[in-house]
């Protein structure tokens, strides 16, 4: 018998992401519009298993689509790791009333939403990390706010690097993958961007095209690297000691996870929040909604947790071209 839908769940889960409220308001306003009850669960998938479930309403979601962070609290909930949590969690969802669960995160969390499937409750996963590193999807809600607060930062770093004819090593996150630092590496002029996805050499890659770079007249760098591939004050040590160049390192670290979502993370995630609620409403469950070539599109969750998303090495080649 098919499942018949009257409520739906709403959540966010793992690292938060600026846009995840406007993913919420979407689901939340579609779903009221479309006739049905929405419940936020908050903090996670611990809020099922602590039964932290609130009533949502059209303005229960006002004011939040330029806000970052999440209204509804975001955790790493390890104990939803085992049969008995997630067992828990579909009981607490049927105390509830709560018949589909819509779960804005990342892998592991749609992991989580194959837990909830099997358990009975029909989920629908909606990518939001800043890392952009969904296999299934060329966009996460989150990536263009943290990039554009990455450069922005790095953009005030210049200056003063500038100024003291300095090497700047700086870190940007993206746990294992260089999404974030191969377009930030290009968008500050980065001398060279380390990805964890790109082995890397420190003498041909860093130390040789410094001192080829000085011989032009020009005394500063900037360097990125990816959190995934080691650290930024190692790096600038190694640096300094290899070409005596006065050397610093500045991690950026979580502050790429907060602020005003920009335009394209407001309207990714109303997108793909809209789209969330019409699968439920068609009946389709158990999908991962996605970007492809600008449209969205979905995936069974198993299918997007087997995909596999390849990295654009020309960007890395770009970089090194014209950062000179
Ligand atoms: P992200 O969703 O950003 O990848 P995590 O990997 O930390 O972040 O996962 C978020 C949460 O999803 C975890 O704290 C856990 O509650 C749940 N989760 C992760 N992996 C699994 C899994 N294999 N089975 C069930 N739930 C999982
Ligand atoms: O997944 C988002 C992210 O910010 C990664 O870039 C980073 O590695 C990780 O989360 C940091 O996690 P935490 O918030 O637990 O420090």
């Amino acid at each position: 018998m098919a499942t018949e839908i009257k409520t739906i769940g709403v959540l966010t889960s793992g690292g938060d992401a600026p846009g995840m409220n406007a993913a919420i308001r979407a689901v939340v306003r579609t779903a009221i519009m479309r006739g049905y009850q929405v419940k936020g669960i908050r903090h996670g998938y611990n809020g099922l298993l602590t039964e932290d479930i609130i009533d949502m309403s059209l303005r229960s979601v006002s004011e939040i689509i330029h806000r970052g962070g999440t209204i509804l609290y975001t955790a790493r909930c390890l104990e939803f790791k085992t049969l008995e949590g997630q067992q828990r969690a579909a009981k607490a969802c049927r105390d509830h009333g709560i018949d589909a669960l819509v779960v804005i995160g990342g892998d592991g969390s749609f992991r989580g939403c194959n837990a909830m499937a099997a358990q009975g409750i029909p989920c629908i996963g909606i990518p939001g990390t800043i890392d952009n590193d969904i296999a299934c999807s060329d966009y996460t809600i989150g990536y263009d706010t943290a990039m554009n607060t990455a450069v922005e930062m790095i953009d005030k770093l210049r200056d003063t690097t500038q100024s003291h004819d300095r090497c700047s090593v700086v870190e940007v996150m993206g746990r294992n993958a260089g999404y974030i630092a191969l377009n930030t590496g290009i968008a500050v002029g980065a001398l060279a961007t380390l990805i964890p996805e790109v082995p890397y050499d420190l003498e041909r890659d860093i130390i040789a095209k410094m001192k080829a770079t000085q011989k032009t007249g020009k005394q500063h760098f900037i360097i990125i690297i990816a959190e995934g591939v080691g650290r930024a004050h190692d790096l600038a040590d190694q640096i300094q000691s290899s070409t005596g160049i006065d050397s610093r390192a500045t991690v950026l670290g979580h502050v790429q996870r907060g602020g005003s979502p920009t335009l394209r993370d407001r309207v990714t995630a109303s997108r793909m929040g809209y789209h969330a609620v019409e699968l439920l409403r068609k009946g389709i469950f158990n999908r991962v909604v996605a970007t492809k070539a600008e449209s969205i599109v979905d995936y069974d969750i198993s299918v997007a947790l087997s995909m596999y998303k390849t990295i654009d090495t020309t960007m890395l080649e770009i970089g090194s071209t014209i950062s000179i």
